[in-house]
């Protein structure tokens, strides 16, 4: 179960956010203030408590909180974000962090990771290895874990900018594959949830506790999540899909 959610508000200077997709335009500030606060209400009816920092204008996807921490039951590590004009938000965390955990560990360079190409299935972390994601990056987190005695694996990725760009953990052992990950190997064990390539964005979806957030207008994708028996609550990230960021990446939860 998770208790606490955190989340940073968008800085208006989301505009400048990193995209692959141009062509879907800039995001419209005051939309995605309201996307925002329909987020929180939706975490909110997940049962967790919801912690909202302030928006911090130095950095354009600092709203995409996700990336510059990996949070588990044990500690937590600070990452090292591998994105250039993403270095430095993961300081702004810190202090937030040591509200909720006495185990802070932190990723260093020449290790870079960011919490997008992190998946946790219990006590197991898969590691994405993307742009933004190198080996040390990832042997370092999985030294820390093996520490606490938890583990974690490596995943080679070719496409995708995150892992959790096209992977998404339902429990139960269902996972929503998207993409280059649909015939990964690694993933034969579960029981998978295959998306529709034209719906590829919304294998970013979150399990908080006994509901699915699934962004809005993927029909396919919520009807398939509904008929694994899952409970569903759908969330207009818009904005936000315009800089590549979606619905895991808006939270840290713990
Ligand atoms: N725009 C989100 C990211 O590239 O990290």
């Amino acid at each position: 179960m998770f208790k606490n959610v955190i989340v940073r508000r968008p800085a208006q200077s989301l505009s400048n956010g990193i995209t692959s997709n141009p062509q879907l335009g800039k995001p419209n500030y005051e939309n995605a203030l309201v996307q925002h606060d329909n987020y929180i209400k939706a975490l909110k009816l997940c049962g967790v408590n919801v912690h909202v920092l302030e928006a911090d204008e130095r950095y354009p996807d600092s709203c995409f909180v996700e990336d510059v921490a990996v949070c588990t039951d044990k500690f937590v590590m600070v990452t090292s974000p591998g994105a250039e004009s993403r270095k430095g938000e993961e300081k702004e965390i810190v202090e937030t962090l040591r509200n909720f955990y006495e185990e802070i560990k932190f990723i260093q360079a020449p290790g870079t990771l960011e919490g997008g190409d992190v998946m946790m299935v219990g006590d197991h972390y898969y590691i994405g290895l993307s742009d933004r994601t190198n080996g040390e990056g990832a042997q370092q987190l999985i030294a820390a874990l093996e520490s606490y005695n938890m583990n974690g694996s490596v995943i080679d990725m070719k496409e995708m900018l995150h892992l959790k760009t096209g992977l998404a953990y339902l429990e139960d052992n269902i996972l929503l594959v998207a993409g280059e990950f649909i015939s990964h190997k690694a993933f034969d064990q579960y029981t998978k949830i295959i998306i529709d390539e034209d719906e590829s964005y919304a294998a970013n979806c979150i399990r908080v506790n006994d509901f699915v957030l699934v962004p809005e207008r993927f029909y396919k994708t919520r009807e398939k999540i509904e008929a694994a028996g899952l409970k569903v609550i759908t969330v207009d990230t818009s904005e936000y899909m315009k800089v590549d960021g979606g619905l895991s990446c808006l939270s840290l939860r713990f």
